[in-house]
């Protein structure tokens, strides 16, 4: 990710900052060098809030966590607590097929082979049970490397590196059986498939065939070719798979002459991309062609993991925007409710809300759910005195409210959902550090999200500091949760506050960027990225964070896992990844008794990782398989 968001940044710098507002800034940093930041909102950490309960937790008696925490790493391996035990699920180009070619290393393989090999850079992931000893895991391909996938890096593509790219990426489809010494993946498996960025799928919902969704291949926009940076997911009780389009605009560009409309920009769609340069031998991705094509991603699209001849669909009642994941809930009154997040500076979160009900008992109904509903986007309210807690509420995006009118360029909802970002901007939505995953807690209506980073906080006049976004020149992230107006998904207000403020107690002392109380010395990280709940109430957290190991990272290491207790705010570090990794995507199997974790691009820039197979191999994209060496409950 951080390559990619440098070269974003590079590529397609957003609203400049204006003279002013660097005034400001200068005198933000003056004031924290002084130590007065601790005046925008330390005394809530001592207030009766659930920050003062995370201060107890720093104790260390978590009843809902039984192992040993493991010490930060700089190691090309992968560490886990004593008493668990770590294997090799599948990895970035091994067959799915017994008549695909074995994964070449030193970028040896070409794209026929890639399309039947497991994609590259595994992100999220869902585990669907079949029977007692099958399942099915689809697991997400964000993007590439491609100073791993290819001899020459990248620096003298042809027709079929782009090909081989584009089969690298989206979905990754796999039975996995299980056998006497745990779970493994099934080559030739009946629900093995491989979805990516040329896989045929419909559009569906309120924008569907809008004339913005139109192109020259797909006149009546309702057919799209593919998915990519397939970020994180999330899974239906309806037993379908939900892969969610992230940054979708680096793999647009041109070398002809294009005028592109504001609502392109703030996604970030330029002339030049962010380096993959599939616009230069297919046309699709050429923006002086196909203007309208970078419409068609930024979705949320719904797959059946069990026929691999079905069709995925985009949701675009979901909204467009740069989604991490997609967290679903039921109601207690039937509604189906997903929190989304758009990973980018200054972004928003948001949620959807169906329109009809969840009925468990008629599972082919439940299938066009998230086919109509309403989309909502979150406002902050600042808490009293600056204090880490305050008043928040959903507000509604729909055309016709709000001031989503055709006055201010909204003619119609498939237009509000298409440019969500401008009508989340229009209806005053606070602008928040990098929302990633979404996890609500199994048993109890409180939620949590990822603010995983912002360096634009405080500089840019449209991201102010406040509210659950409290630092200037945030590079460390925090976790903000809420719960809903009386235990309802569905309900308009919510309380909020701070689960974790991630900072450096080693660097800094005495101000925010020190990390709240349930941060110290042996459990620090900094951009906590991928979350998730597990079934006994742990809360995982996933980092994709500067692993540089110095100066404000000092003593932080790779990138890792690690484990909270809801109740208590304890944070325990799980798992150490390997070198120049990014840790993201989980799943339990129901049992609880086996973790996949998601290892994702270890070597990237040619950091010296050769992961997981040693020696002198290409370091490669993995799912690992962990479990208890006594068989018991992982994390208890
Ligand atoms: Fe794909 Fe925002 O992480
Ligand atoms: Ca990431
Ligand atoms: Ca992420």
């Amino acid at each position: 990710m951080s390559q990619f968001e440098l070269k974003d940044e590079q590529n397609h710098p957003r609203d400049q900052v204006p003279e002013f507002t660097q005034m400001v800034e200068q005198g933000l940093s003056r004031r924290r060098f002084l130590g007065g930041a601790a005046a925008l909102g330390a005394a809530a950490f001592f207030g009766a809030s659930p920050i003062s309960r995370a201060i107890a937790a720093a104790t260390g008696n978590s009843p809902l966590m039984g192992f040993k925490a493991v010490p930060a790493s700089t190691a090309d391996t992968i560490v886990v607590p004593e008493g668990y035990k770590v294997e090799r699920l599948i990895s970035w180009g091994d067959p799915l097929f017994s008549n695909v070619a074995e994964f070449i290393n030193n970028g040896g393989n070409k794209a026929a082979d890639q399309a039947g090999q497991f994609g590259d850079n595994n992100d999220g992931m869902s585990f669907f049970p079949v029977d007692d000893s099958t399942a099915i895991l689809a697991i997400n391909n964000e993007y590439t490397n491609y100073e791993l996938m290819f001899s020459h890096q990248g620096k003298n593509m042809s027709a079929d590196d782009v090909k081989r790219a584009q089969a690298a990426h989206g979905v990754s489809i796999i039975t996995i059986k299980k056998q006497g010494d745990g779970w493994r993946f099934e080559k030739d498996g009946k629900y093995n498939r491989r979805i990516d960025a040329n896989t045929p799928m419909v559009i569906s919902g309120p924008a569907k065939g809008h004339a913005l969704l139109q192109t020259s291949a797909d006149a009546r926009g309702e057919r799209a070719l593919g998915t990519f940076n397939n970020c994180a997911n999330g899974m239906t009780p309806w037993g379908t798979y939900l892969t969610c389009e992230e940054n979708f605009n680096g793999y647009f560009g041109t070398d002809g002459q294009v005028e592109l409309s504001p609502a392109l920009a703030r996604y970030g769609v330029g002339a030049e991309d962010a380096g993959y340069q599939w616009h230069k031998f297919d046309e699709r991705f050429d923006l002086a062609k196909n203007p309208n094509e970078p419409n068609r991603f930024g979705w949320v699209v719904e797959v059946d993991p069990r026929d691999p001849s079905s069709t995925p669909i985009k949701r675009t009642a979901l909204g467009r925007f740069k989604h991490e994941n997609a967290e679903l809930v039921i109601d207690q009154d039937g509604h189906v409710v997903v929190y989304l997040g758009d990973d980018e500076r200054g972004e928003h979160l948001y949620r959807f809300v169906s329109k009809n009900k969840y009925n468990p008992d008629n599972q082919a109904a439940n299938r066009s759910l998230l086919e109509d509903g309403t989309l909502y986007v979150a406002k902050f309210h600042n808490g009293p005195n600056g204090a880490l807690k305050g008043k928040g509420e959903w507000i509604e995006l729909s055309f016709g409210k709000n001031g989503l009118t055709p006055e201010n360029g909204f003619g119609s909802q498939a237009e509000v959902l298409i440019h969500a970002r401008l009508a989340a901007t229009q209806v005053g939505a606070t602008t928040m550090d990098r929302p990633e995953w979404v996890a609500a807690h199994p048993h109890e209506p409180v939620v949590f999200c990822t603010l995983t980073n912002n360096k634009n906080r405080g500089t840019k006049d449209n991201q102010p500091v406040g509210g659950p976004n409290p630092r200037a020149e945030n590079h460390y992230g925090q976790i903000v949760r809420w719960r809903p107006a009386g235990g309802r998904h569905t309900a308009t207000g919510f309380d909020w506050d701070l689960f974790v403020l991630a900072g450096n107690p080693e660097v800094h002392n005495g101000d925010l960027y020190a990390g709240s109380a349930n941060v110290n010395v042996d459990n620090m990280f900094n951009s906590p990225d991928g979350i998730g709940f597990d079934q006994g109430g742990r809360l995982w957290i996933q980092t994709d964070g500067n692993y540089s190991n110095a100066g404000d990272f000092a003593g932080q290491g790779n990138n890792q896992m690690l484990c909270a207790d809801p109740d208590t705010g304890e944070i325990r570090r799980f798992l150490t990844g390997p070198v120049a990794c990014e840790v993201t995507g989980l799943a339990f199997t129901p049992d609880q008794k086996t973790l996949f974790v998601g290892i994702q691009h270890p070597g990237e820039e040619l950091a010296d990782s050769h992961f997981p197979m040693g020696g002198d191999n290409t370091p490669r994209s993995s799912v690992m398989i962990i479990t208890r060496e006594d068989g018991g409950i992982i994390g208890a």
